[in-house]
């Protein structure tokens, strides 16, 4: 043992005693440099086959050794046991914080709960029915004659004879019916199917949202007309103008259809409005007699509306996306535009 090793052995332990980062790590340096068997005792004993000339200087510095390592060890001791209450605060307010991603509602959900809420306000409730029906709810007691092309199997998603994907909401209104007297004055949410070729603004499975009005006291054509004009103006802001076509469906009679003015091109014509300047969003009309019958309502004593609007449309000009298969993608660039 010379000079030279007792100076690396020195620096070594006061290296340990640094980097012992706990009580446990700073014990097993202790016992490995102080321990009994230590390497500290085992220079000490060392010391008388130093050559006399270099036992002096030797001797000193094995003892300074000692004494720096036993201070760095009491205070790396005392740095280590710092109370809770003297240490970093726990919570470390400086820190920037952390970002949790907000989610956000689909433009279909919205525009249906939209839609309710402004149909609610008017005294509407919502009424809800199977996306798997009868023929009798979706086309029978819908006064839809065997022949018509909408049951043929091109159009309709059957299970066999009897079941099928309802093709629009308007069972619902025969659902509503059967299960109470009138008054009804319900809307209904929910999903359609039909075999369509997809495109930019037609899909299998889309939404609509049906509209039942029935009562015992007068309702007219009238009343429907400015309940959708008001629905429109609520929807869309007031400068949204609201055209009623005659037009046909087996259920209602008279029927129309009611198109919205294009909001994208405030009705210059676009891509989206087929530079028409307007869009078709609802069927409508009163209620057909023949509906009333199936039902066992009499419709000598009965006044009714109905009209049913597809959601994704109001969507799509509300929110101005020229392809519909958008909504359906789940592609997170488009839907974080709704956040
Ligand atoms: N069910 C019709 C459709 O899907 C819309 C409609 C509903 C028409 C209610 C009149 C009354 O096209």
């Amino acid at each position: 043992m010379d000079l030279a090793q007792l100076a690396a052995l020195h620096a070594e332990s006061l290296d340990a005693v640094a980097s012992a980062d706990d009580a446990a790590a700073l014990e097993q340096t202790r016992i490995r440099y102080l321990g009994r068997n230590g390497l500290l005792p085992a220079v000490m004993k060392q010391l008388k086959d130093v050559p006399p000339a270099e036992r002096p200087e030797f001797g000193k510095r094995a003892n300074a050794w000692r004494n720096e390592l036993e201070t760095a060890m009491t205070a790396r001791a005392a740095a280590l046991t710092v109370q809770p209450s003297e240490a970093a605060p726990a919570f470390d307010c400086s820190l920037p914080g952390r970002w949790w991603r907000a989610g956000a509602q689909h433009p279909v959900s919205r525009v249906i709960d939209e839609v309710v809420r402004i149909f609610s306000r008017l005294g509407f409730t919502v009424a809800d029915g199977p996306d798997i029906e009868t023929r009798f709810n979706n086309f029978t007691a819908l006064n839809t004659p065997p022949h018509h092309p909408s049951m043929d199997a091109a159009d309709t998603f059957w299970f066999d004879d009897d079941k099928l994907l309802r093709t629009q909401t308007s069972p619902v209104q025969i659902r509503a019916m059967l299960a109470q007297p009138p008054p009804v004055r319900i809307v209904t949410p929910g999903r359609c199917y039909r075999r369509d070729t997809t495109d930019a603004t037609h899909s299998a499975s889309f939404h609509q949202v049906e509209g039942l009005y029935v009562d015992t006291t007068p309702v007219s054509l009238a009343d429907l007309k400015a309940t959708l004009a008001h629905f429109a103006r609520a929807m869309m802001g007031p400068d949204v103008g609201v055209r009623f076509r005659p037009h046909f469906f087996p259920f209602t009679e008279p029927s129309v259809e009611v198109d919205f003015s294009c909001h994208l091109c405030r009705g210059q014509g676009c891509r989206v409005c087929k530079q028409s300047g307007w869009i078709e969003i609802a069927g409508a009309g009163m209620v057909d007699p023949r509906v009333y019958r199936h039902v066992g309502y009499d419709p000598d004593r009965v006044y009714g509306y109905a009209f049913g609007m597809g959601v994704e449309r109001i969507a799509m000009i509300r929110y101005g996306i020229a392809d519909i298969r958008h909504l359906y993608e789940n592609d997170l660039r488009f839907l974080e535009q709704f956040a």
